[in-house]
């Protein structure tokens, strides 16, 4: 059986620091790094410029043959998002491109549309994937295994923090709000739904500095690996 690159799948709510802590353990390990979210935004990028709810089972599941979603990881190590040729790499971190994102990913036709993009990621490099479901569902045989987690004020607070530092527009208690509603939807879809796997570690960052939360999670990470 072909064996040979290793992987380590971080999952957790929305504004764990997932993407933050990834894409460093991957710089820190020489791993690519995968920002699956960033796929799923795509697709609620592509929802909401043709006007089709993301609840819309049959509209989003027409879309999908004809999008071009594409992914290219630059020099940089940044992963950038096009969508139909057009860069869309910040037009995806758009707070309501966020809902449309989360409610396309309950649907099962996308969950599908995308697994095995994900997975063939896996089969080609050592990876650094993070999402809901990496552990569960996407790469159930990872190497390692993180749930990242904090309280959601804290994650709110870090959201919050990252929209004005974008020059985005925000308001604490609204963003407060849309996470614990999409926590809500992420959690509770049928189609995998965001938990923790049992062989995962749990790692809560909510008292910890971003640098004490990168220490845990480099620790365990290596730990785990061996290396
Ligand atoms: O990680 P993020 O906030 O960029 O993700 C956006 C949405 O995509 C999130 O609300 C749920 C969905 N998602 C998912 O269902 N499965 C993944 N592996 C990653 C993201």
């Amino acid at each position: 059986m072909e064996r040979g690159y290793r992987s380590v799948a971080i999952d957790g709510p929305a504004g764990a620091g997932k993407s933050t802590m990834a894409k460093r353990l991957a710089g820190a390990l020489n791993f690519l790094y995968v920002d699956t979210g960033a796929i799923y935004r795509t697709v609620g990028l592509a929802a909401f410029q043709s006007g089709t709810a993301p609840g819309d089972r049959a509209g989003v599941s027409a879309l999908l043959p004809g999008l071009d979603i594409g992914l290219a990881h630059g020099a940089d190590g940044l992963q950038h998002m096009s969508l139909n040729g057009a860069d869309v790499t910040e037009e995806i971190r758009r707070h309501e491109i966020s809902a449309y994102a989360s409610g396309v990913s309950a649907l099962p036709e996308v969950r599908a549309f995308l697994l095995e993009r994900q997975r063939a990621l896996a089969r080609t490099h050592d990876v650094i994937m993070d999402g809901r479901d990496i552990g569960t569902v996407v790469l159930p045989r990872a190497d390692v295994k993180i749930f990242l987690t904090a309280a959601p004020e804290a994650r709110a607070r870090r959201r919050y923090e990252e929209l004005l530092a974008r020059g985005q527009s925000a308001d604490y208690p609204a963003v407060l709000r849309d996470l614990l509603e999409r926590d809500e939807r992420d959690s509770s879809r049928a189609a995998a739904p965001l938990r923790q796997a049992e062989d995962a570690v749990l790692v809560d960052t909510t008292g910890l500095s971003l640098e004490e939360s990168f220490s845990l999670l480099l620790e365990t990470v290596r730990g785990r690996l061996g290396a």
